[in-house]
C-alpha cells in the first residue's frame, strides 16, 4: 500500500526569531512511518520540525507551519491508500507575522491569533476509499473526546491517548492508547513502546484494507 504519514509539531511564526508551537517530538508519527516501511509499504512522511532521522526507506517531506503541512498533505493525498495524521498541528497562528524582530517595550505583549485550517477536515472530500486514521491527544476523557473527533473529521479510526500521563503522549518513548472505530468498538493498548503501538496501527490498516 502507499501510506502517507504526518508527524511532529508545526511552527507558527510571530516574527523572524519567535514562533508558537507545541510539545510534540514526532516520535509517534516517525514510529508509524518506520513500521509501515518495515511492513513493506511505500511511505511518504510529512514531518514538522523535529530532531529525528527519517526511518530507512521513507520519503521525507519537511514542513514548518500548519499551512505548509496542509499544502503537503493536499499534494500527496491522491497518491496514498492510507493516511495517518499523527502530527500535532497548531490550531492557531498569529494573525500577522512581523517581518522584523518585535521589540519588547515596557508594557504587556498581546498577540492576536487566528485559526489554522483543520487538515483532516480540508481533505474530507478527497477521502474516497482511502483509510484515514487520526490521533487525539487529550487531558480529559480521551475516549469521549476522541469519539467526537472521529465522527466530526470522518475518520475510519482514531488513536486516543491521555497526554497527562507521564508514560504516554509527548516526549516519551512509550504510549498508552485506545483505538476507536465508527461503530463504537474500542481496543485499549496499555503502556507499550511507540514502535509496538505503531506496528499495531499498521496491522489494523492492513486488515481493514483486506475488508474493503
Ligand atoms: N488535526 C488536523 N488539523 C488541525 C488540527 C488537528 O488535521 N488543524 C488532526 C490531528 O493531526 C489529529 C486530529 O486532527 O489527527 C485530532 O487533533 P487534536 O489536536 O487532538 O484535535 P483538534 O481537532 O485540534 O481539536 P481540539 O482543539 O478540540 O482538541
Amino acid at each position: 500500500m502507499n501510506m502517507l504519514v504526518t508527524a511532529g509539531p508545526t511552527r507558527e511564526a510571530i516574527d523572524p526569531v519567535r514562533f508558537l508551537s507545541n510539545r510534540s517530538s514526532g516520535r509517534m508519527g516517525f514510529a508509524v512511518a518506520a513500521a509501515a516501511a518495515e511492513a513493506g509499504h511505500a511511505v511518504r512522511l510529512v514531518a514538522g520540525p523535529v530532531a529525528l532521522d527519517a526511518p530507512a526507506g521513507v520519503e521525507r517531506i519537511n514542513v514548518l507551519s500548519a499551512e505548509n503541512m496542509r499544502a503537503a498533505v493536499a499534494g500527496h493525498v491522491a497518491w496514498c491508500d492510507a493516511l495517518v495524521m499523527a502530527a500535532a498541528v497548531a490550531d492557531w497562528r498569529p494573525t500577522a507575522a512581523s517581518d522584523r524582530k518585535l521589540k519588547k517595550g515596557d508594557g504587556p505583549m498581546r498577540l492576536e491569533l487566528e485559526r489554522t485550517a483543520d487538515i483532516l477536515e480540508s481533505i474530507k472530500s478527497l477521502k474516497g476509499a482511502r483509510i484515514v486514521v487520526g490521533f487525539a491527544a487529550e487531558t480529559g476523557d480521551p475516549v469521549a473526546e476522541a469519539t467526537r473527533k472521529l465522527s466530526a473529521k470522518g475518520l475510519d479510526m482514531i488513536v486516543a491517548n491521555d497526554v497527562s500521563r507521564p508514560d504516554a503522549g509527548f516526549e516519551v518513548d512509550t504510549n498508552a492508547v485506545t483505538f476507536i472505530e465508527p461503530d463504537g468498538s474500542t481496543r485499549h493498548i496499555e503502556t507499550a513502546p511507540k514502535a509496538d503501538i505503531a506496528a499495531e496501527i499498521i496491522k489494523w490498516i492492513e486488515s481493514r484494507a483486506l475488508c474493503t
